[in-house]
């Protein structure tokens, strides 16, 4: 705090947030942007707007969790009903403290009172100095005689004042995951939300960019990018209001979900992570990048195995021949292991179709007779490791599982059941339940040690919404049931800590913050035609790093070369998902090549800083290229889509590279008896050059790509 005692300042290297505490005891949000050179500069800060006017009973403003039944007019970030029935709260600061957890990190905490109800709030915010990243959450507890109600439980609240605010947003489906599009935000409400419950980010992912003035650009302009850890129902509310400026509310999505709390317990709210960029979104996504690979994901800071998977290979249609022909296929490519897919379980119920089998985790006699501990022999005997894919979350009505215990799905009792891909949700409010859940990784693991990878599917929305657990507390169900899901990923990252492990949700349906600090990476889409997948990629990676995004070659789109595939793949994580006996010789020796390159590339790929270079939103081509951090390697990748005939051709100017340092710059990923047609290929430039004047790497033609690596001489 400052001298006044006035002032709570959560800072990173660059960005501020001041807090005041205005005589009242009421806290307002006083500023949020680039960092300010002075605290002495903190009592001029505009207050009689934001903070409130002193002493008197109204106090609207910018106050930081605004309760419903005040005398703001908007949407509030928390709404109660106490045990008199009354629904109003007024939040006042009580102290505050902050703790250095270490030379980047720092945690304030606020605590607050309701100074007629016996309420508490804790606003919590860690801050990432040098990554410009600030999580922030809420925990909200009581001692009223009873449980209360609360219907309003937001992780945060921010304010922003400019003259136009636009929103960019991440939708879709299956198969169109993360489509950018960006509106303009006017009086009143935007709500992203779903409520989904599980693949709960099907239809919109829970992440957005707000352009402050202008619409979110790549290199240039002020944005905000925030995202909710949870992987649950999620809510952003984007509200102008009558002054013009703009509320965002982020949190869980209190629909269906009014929380009966007990007195005593705590509500801990999910993680909001938010960083602001002044210099557009190309910083701002380097910031979660970075931040994610530090601290967030799952062993951030290691390597990646390739593989190659089996799904798009041969469905449910495979037997233990087949499966060590394809192992000898990943071996002849040179990727580090084989995935097994869906198939491989059920005997009452084989697991031959979506329809039935889910629950049933015993391997299929007849596909698989040996077991699954022969097909880790095999694996190891090829020279590649062993991964496996499970659904563990979901049912199947046609299961042995539901005949045991029919209360472990949810349904409801009473009416006719409905199907989303022929399957149920397991109800994991269910402590029992979730040992299961736990049990069948730990099984698996325990029989089979030597399991490199798991590939964690879920496939279906929650339907038919009862759980037979929480019985008359229907309306906590969303919640506590991915309070469960959470629980068991934690306890598998506790026993299995070391383990890569792929989150999938029929494609990109779960990809949040709070899940990726069990799981090493997801999987972006079902779609990996090429031409779709630069446009996912180019949407998931405004949040994500490359290193966490699994992206395959397979045989969607066969218009597309095998190179155009393979160098769409090899931007993220690279793995192949494709019988390589369909494919020509000299496309076999190109993968094997590209695989080699990838491997010797991966530091840079995965761990380098990511430049978005030119938009497939905006132009007919794509470029993107990844610089190590002391800029002595970098790697371009450039994908002609659909260029026009006649098209005049943009130049591609580099970033983040040293601009006194000479690079070669040589193509790679070249078709074996071809030669490199970039006319830069093989010569030498100066950071400087490449910076400022360009490389000459589009073409006009249709679905046409390069790879190209700059090394410092
Ligand atoms: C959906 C996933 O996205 C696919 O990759 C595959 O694993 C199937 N499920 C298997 O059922």
């Amino acid at each position: 705090m400052n001298a006044q005692n006035e002032f709570i300042r959560i800072s990173t290297n660059d960005l501020d947030l001041v807090i005041r505490i205005a005589q009242s005891k009421r806290i307002y949000q006083a500023y949020l942007g680039p960092k300010l050179m002075n605290e002495s500069d903190f009592k001029s800060l505009f207050v009689s707007l934001k903070g409130g006017s002193e002493g008197s009973v109204s106090a609207r403003g910018w106050e930081v969790y605004p309760a419903s039944g005040a005398e703001d007019f908007f949407e509030p970030a928390f709404a109660i009903q106490h045990n008199d029935g009354n629904m109003t709260s007024i939040f006042r600061y009580v102290s505050h403290e902050s703790k250095t957890i270490d030379a980047n990190i720092k945690e304030t905490v606020i605590y607050l009172k309701d100074d007629v109800y016996p309420v508490d709030v804790k606003l919590v915010y860690k801050t990432f100095g040098k990554e410009n990243i600030i999580k922030t959450w809420t925990e909200i507890t009581h001692e009223e005689k009873k449980p209360v109600t609360i219907s309003r439980y937001a992780s945060s609240m921010l304010y922003f004042e400019n003259t136009d605010y636009f929103l960019t947003e991440f939708s879709g489906d299956w198969a169109m995951e993360a489509r950018m599009s960006t509106q303009p935000l006017h009086f009143g409400k935007k709500i992203l939300e779903t409520k989904l419950g599980s693949r709960a980010a099907m239809h919109v992912s829970p992440f957005f960019e707000l352009g402050l003035g202008q619409p979110a650009q790549e290199n240039q302009g002020n944005v905000v990018l925030g995202t909710l850890g949870w992987s649950g129902n999620f809510q952003f509310t984007f509200e102008v209001d009558n002054a013009g400026n703009l509320r965002v509310i982020s949190g869980i999505n209190p629909y269906a979900s009014n929380y009966e709390l007990n007195p005593k317990e705590t509500f801990v709210t999910p993680e909001f992570i938010f960083t602001i960029s002044t210099e557009g979104t190309g910083k701002a996504s380097r910031n979660f990048h970075t931040w994610a690979r530090n601290y967030q994901l799952k062993d951030g800071k290691g390597d990646r195995l390739t593989l190659l998977n089996n799904w798009e290979a041969t469905y449910f249609d495979f037997d233990e021949a087949k499966l060590e022909d394809i192992m000898g296929e990943a071996k002849m490519l040179g990727v580090d292991m084989f995935l097994l897919d869906d198939g491989w379980f059920g005997n009452k119920y084989p697991r031959n179709s979506a329809t039935q089998g889910l629950g049933d985790w015993q391997v299929n006699k007849e596909k698989l007779p040996h077991g699954i501990p022969f097909l880790v022999e095999k694996a190891k005997e090829k020279g590649v490791k062993f991964g496996i894919w499970i659904e563990p979350e979901m049912i199947s009505p046609k299961s042995e599982l539901i005949e045991k215990h029919p209360d472990w799905a949810i349904r409801l009792p009473n009416r006719e059941p409905y199907y989303y891909r022929s399957q149920l949700v397991l109800d994991l409010s269910n402590p029992k339940v979730q040992d299961f859940v736990f049990g069948v990784v730990d099984n698996l693991m325990t029989e089979n040690p030597d399991i490199a990878f798991l590939k964690w599917d879920c496939n279906s929305p929650i339907t038919n919404i009862y759980s037979p657990y929480l019985k008359t507390k229907q309306n906590q169900l969303y919640i506590d049931h991915n309070r469960g899901v959470v629980n068991v990923f934690q306890r598998v990252k506790e026993k299995y800590p070391n383990l890569p492990m792929m989150l999938c949700a029929g494609g990109g349906g779960r990809c949040d913050y709070e899940s990726l600090k069990y799981f090493t990476e997801f999987w972006c889409s079902d779609n990996t035609d090429p031409v779709e997948r630069i446009y996912i990629q180019w949407g998931f990676s405004q949040f994500f790093p490359a290193k966490a995004m699994d992206a395959h070659v397979t045989s969607w789109n066969s218009r597309a070369s095998i190179k155009f595939r393979v160098d769409v793949a090899m931007m993220c994580k690279m793995g192949f998902d494709i019988r390589t006996h369909e494919m020509k010789e000299n496309e076999q020796k190109f993968c094997q090549q590209a695989v080699q390159d990838y491997k010797r590339l991966k530091p840079v790929i995965l761990d380098g800083d990511q430049y978005r270079l030119v938009s497939p939103y905006e132009t007919n081509h794509m470029a993107v290229m990844y610089a190590n951090e002391n800029k002595s390697k970098a790697v371009l990748f450039a994908y002609d889509i659909h260029p026009r005939m006649g098209e005049k051709m943009m130049t591609i100017k580099l970033q983040g590279l040293d601009p006194a340092k000479q690079y070669k710059v040589e193509e790679i990923n070249v078709m074996p008896e071809r030669k490199s047609n970039l006319r830069s290929h093989g010569q030498t430039f100066s950071g400087d050059f490449l910076m400022k004047v360009s490389l000459d790497v589009f073409t006009t033609g249709q679905m046409n790509s390069k790879v190209i690596e700059v090394t410092a001489q």
